[in-house]
Parts: C-alpha cells; structure tokens; sequence
C-alpha cells in the first residue's frame, strides 16, 4: 500500500471524542479528502450534527461505510469492537489496513474476530493497534502504535503518519500498549488535575484565576518542553531551580508530605490495570 493518504478512502467508525480529534484534524491538514472519508457514530442526530460541521458524509451504518475503504480507524469503546467488527467483515478486502484506538483490545483479538465473522476468508487482515491521546486536538498528542500479525513495515507507516499529523508517535511493542493507555492516554486527565491545583494555588496566594491558570499552564508546557528538548533526567531540572534555604524546597517538603509521588504513580498503575479489563465488559 502506498503512502499517499490523499489517494486514499478512510472509514472512521465511532467518531465520537477521539475519533472526531482525528478526523477534523485530517481534514483540516488534507491528509484526506473529503469526499474519500466516511464517518459513522450510533444516534442519527450525532451523525445528521457531524456531517454539517465537517462536510462529510457520516452515516449510522458501519458496513456501508466502509465498502471499498484502503483504510479503517476504529475509534469505538473496547465493548463495541467485536459487534462493529462482525457488520464490517463481509466488505473486507486483501488490502485493508485496520487501524484501532480502543484500549485494552489485542491485535489478536481483532484478527481473530475478523476471521471468525468471514468464515475464515478474512484471516489476514494487516492490523495496527494505536493509542493516542486528546492533546492530538492542538497537534500536540503522544501516540504509542505496534503491529499485528500481518501488518508490514508499509501499513506501520501510514499509522505512523495519520498519528505524526496530530503529533508524536512511538512503535512498541504490544505488550506495553496497557501501559501507555495508564500513562500517556489517561496522563492528560491526571496533568489537568495538578494544572487545576496549582491555578486553586495561585489564587489562594491573591492572583486572580485567569493569570493564575496562564502561570500554571505555561508553566507545565515549559517544564515538559524542556524534557522533550534537551532529554535531561527530571530530577537534575528540578534541582536547578531549588536553590538551597529558598523557597523552592519549602515547597518540594509540603509535596513529599502529601505523597504527591506516589499518589501519582499508583494513578497510572491503577490505570494500566484497568486497561485491561475493559475489553471483558459488555
Ligand atoms: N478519549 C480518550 O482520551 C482516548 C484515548 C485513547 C484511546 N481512546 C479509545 O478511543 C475509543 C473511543 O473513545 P472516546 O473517548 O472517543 O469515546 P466516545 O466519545 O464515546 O466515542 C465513541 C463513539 O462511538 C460511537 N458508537 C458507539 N457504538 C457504535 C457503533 N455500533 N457503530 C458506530 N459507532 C458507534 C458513538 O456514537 P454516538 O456519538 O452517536 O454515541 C461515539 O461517537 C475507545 O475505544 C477508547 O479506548 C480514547
């Protein structure tokens, strides 16, 4: 399969949260065509509000939807996977790349699942397994991708490149894929917790919420960029702004005493946990 997106015919199914990031964000960049992508969500009045905003068609009947795609993101919650898969089997083909979101669900498990629904015809299928996450909204994602059994170099890259257009993107190996949903793809909803604190901080000490939150905010994004730029270890950042006797210890020692560490690392691993088991719920 080529690597040229805008030649090719994408069906994303369930363009609810994630789905609709990723989808306005390829067509407000041309990395499709409109009139090469089809949407599908569940109520018909979500579907009728998604195809006037992005002037594409959006329809509630995923087997339509993608006949004759090359590519097929699959963006709805881990419980709907195996009954969107068995409507969607039948308009397989040799060449379609699935492409799925849903956390807790293994490359496996849709494999199998698409060969079961065709009798058998479908067991092939080239399948990549991504989790993202919502800053993919302002380009700035972290998007962890591995592939199947029958996925290629090819079809890894064109995963690659639809999750470059919304930011960064690393190839793992699936075995972690629960981990990275715990850290980076729940991480954003625990970073607007401690963002949310420290503005309550700001205004607690007289700034006024607005500024508050801008200093937080700010602050985070620059902290994070320094990481992301010079690769220098956390710890050694950290140090640098502690001057000793200041005031930056005083309030590292109220941090400790609240067991901010390990509040947030047993976040994430409770997370990770929790990720999967996602895919044994009805
Ligand atoms: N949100 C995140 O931060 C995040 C991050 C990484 C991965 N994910 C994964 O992304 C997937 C979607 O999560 P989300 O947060 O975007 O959920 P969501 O907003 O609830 O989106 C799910 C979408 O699926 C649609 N849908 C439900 N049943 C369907 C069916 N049978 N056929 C077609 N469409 C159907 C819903 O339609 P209606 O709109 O009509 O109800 C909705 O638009 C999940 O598998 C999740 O694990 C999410």
């Amino acid at each position: 399969m080529s690597l040229k997106l805008s030649d090719k015919k994408l069906a994303v199914l369930g363009a609810g949260k994630l789905g609709g990031i990723l989808l306005r964000a390829y067509l407000k960049q041309g990395l499709f065509v409109s009139s090469r992508v089809t949407a599908t969500v569940k109520h018909a009045e979500r579907a009728a509000a998604l195809a006037k905003e992005l002037a594409v068609r959006v329809t509630n009947d995923n087997r339509e939807a993608v006949r004759g795609a090359d590519i097929i993101l699959l963006t709805v919650k881990p419980q709907a996977v195996a009954e969107v898969l068995q409507e969607i089997a039948p308009e397989i083909n040799a060449q379609t790349l699935l492409i799925s979101v849903a956390a807790s669900v293994p490359t496996t498990y849709l494999e199998q699942q698409l060969a079961a629904a065709s009798g058998g015809k479908h067991n092939k299928v080239a399948v990549v397994r991504a989790m993202p996450n919502t800053p993919a909204a302002v380009g700035c994602g972290m998007t962890a991708i591995c592939q199947g059994t029958h996925a290629g170099t090819g079809h890894l890259e064109i995963a690659r490149s639809m999750f470059d257009a919304v930011g960064l993107t690393i190839v793992l190996d699936e075995k972690h894929m629960d981990a990275v949903t715990g850290l980076s793809a729940s991480g954003p909803a625990f970073a607007y917790i401690i963002l949310e604190s420290l503005a309550e901080a700001g205004v607690k000490v007289g700034l006024p919420r607005d500024v508050a939150t801008l200093l937080a905010a700010q602050t985070m994004k620059g902290s994070a960029s320094v990481v992301l730029e010079t690769g220098d270890h956390p710890a050694l950042l950290k140090d640098a702004v502690t001057t000793p006797a200041g005031c930056t210890i005083d309030g590292i020692l109220e941090l400790e005493e609240g067991k901010l560490r390990v509040t947030l690392i047993k976040a994430v691993v409770k997370a990770t946990h929790r990720a999967g088991e996602l895919i044994f719920e009805k």
